[in-house]
C-alpha cells in the first residue's frame, strides 16, 4: 500500500502479514495493533510523549535483571497481570492472584506443622487449611509453595541480611490434604519505587502499597496449578492494593487465640505461651480438563 493514512494504517499492517501466520498470533496482533493505533489517535499522541514512552521502556530494560523484573512490575501496577489472572481463573476454585516478582524456586521442604518464623520477631501466626477439589475432597500429594516478606517488609531476595530461603517453604499434603505452618503475621509493604515504575506511580498520584498477604503456589497431578495470595480483612490497604490483587474469596480473618491454647503437632508446640493469631484457609483446585 502506497497511500498509508491514519484511517487505513491498521488494515495496511494486517495486509503486510504473511498468509501462513499462526491464527492465534494473527488474532492477537490484529487486536493489539488496532488498539495501539486507536490509542495514539484518540489522545493525539505528540512526538514528545511518544519519546517519553520509548525512554521509559529503555529505562525499564536497563534496570531489569535476573532478580529485578521491571516490566512485570509495570504490568502489575497497570492492572494487566490481574486482568490476565481473572480472565484465566475458573470460578469453581480459589481465585488466582499475582505471582509478583519475588517468588524464588527451590524452596526448602517444610514439614506439616513446620515453622517459617525462625529467629524473627513479630506476632506468631498459625496458618492451616485443606487443599481440596471442587467437590470438597482433600487432595493428597499437593505441593504448597509458600512465601512472604520478613517483618521488615522485604522479601529475602531484596534483603542481604536474610538467608536465601528465609520465609519460603514447600509443603506436601498427606491423605488429609492438610497444609499447616507457623510464621509471623505478614506486614503491608511497598512495591519497588526506585525505578521507572515508581516514577509512573508518583506522576499519577498513586501510592506504592500492597496489603499484607501470604503467597501460595499450589500444584497437584490432574489439577490446574493455582498461583494466589490471601489477605487479612483488617488490612488498611485491602481496598487499594496498588497491583489490584485482592478478590473477595482471598480475604480471610485472623482469629486472636488466647495464651495457653497453642496446638499440638507444630514445630513450635510447647514453645509459644503468649496469645497468637490463627487463620484457617482452604485452597480449592480445579481439575485440569476444566
Ligand atoms: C508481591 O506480592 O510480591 C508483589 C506483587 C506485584 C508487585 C510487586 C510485589
Ligand atoms: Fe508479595
Amino acid at each position: 500500500m502506497r497511500n498509508v493514512t491514519k484511517d487505513n494504517i491498521s488494515d495496511v499492517f494486517m495486509g503486510y502479514m504473511g498468509p501462513d501466520v499462526n491464527p492465534r498470533l494473527r488474532e492477537v496482533m490484529q487486536s493489539l495493533i488496532t488498539h495501539l493505533h486507536g490509542f495514539a489517535k484518540e489522545v493525539n499522541l505528540t512526538h514528545e510523549e511518544w519519546q517519553t514512552g520509548i525512554a521509559f521502556m529503555e529505562r525499564a530494560g536497563e534496570i531489569s535483571d535476573a532478580e529485578r523484573h521491571e516490566f512485570v512490575l509495570l504490568s502489575d501496577v497497570l492492572g494487566l497481570s490481574s486482568l490476565v489472572d481473572m480472565i484465566n481463573t475458573r470460578s469453581e476454585g480459589t481465585s488466582s492472584s499475582v505471582l509478583g516478582p519475588f517468588h524464588i524456586s527451590g524452596a526448602p521442604p517444610l514439614a506439616i506443622g513446620g515453622d517459617m518464623k525462625g529467629g524473627f520477631g513479630g506476632d506468631v501466626l498459625v496458618a492451616e487449611g485443606i487443599v481440596r477439589d471442587t467437590k470438597g475432597a482433600p487432595i493428597e500429594g499437593a505441593t504448597v509453595d509458600i512465601w512472604q516478606t520478613a517483618p521488615n517488609g522485604l522479601y529475602s531476595s531484596q534483603d542481604p541480611d536474610q538467608d536465601t530461603y528465609s520465609f519460603h517453604g514447600l509443603q506436601t499434603t498427606g491423605a488429609d490434604g492438610r497444609y499447616a505452618f507457623t510464621t509471623v503475621k505478614p506486614v503491608e509493604y511497598t512495591v519497588p519505587t526506585d525505578g521507572p515504575v515508581g516514577d509512573i506511580l508518583n506522576a499519577t498520584g498513586r501510592h506504592p502499597w500492597r496489603p499484607s498477604h501470604l503467597h501460595f503456589i499450589v500444584k497437584a497431578d490432574g489439577f490446574r496449578s493455582l498461583v494466589t495470595e490471601v489477605f487479612p480483612d483488617d488490612d488498611p490497604y485491602l481496598d487499594q492494593d496498588t497491583v489490584f490483587g485482592v478478590r473477595d474469596d482471598l480475604v480471610m480473618s485472623y482469629r486472636n487465640m488466647p495464651a495457653g491454647s497453642f496446638p499440638d503437632g507444630f514445630a513450635l508446640s510447647g514453645m509459644v505461651n503468649e496469645p497468637y493469631l490463627r487463620v484457617d484457609f482452604d485452597l480449592v483446585l480445579v481439575p485440569s480438563e476444566v
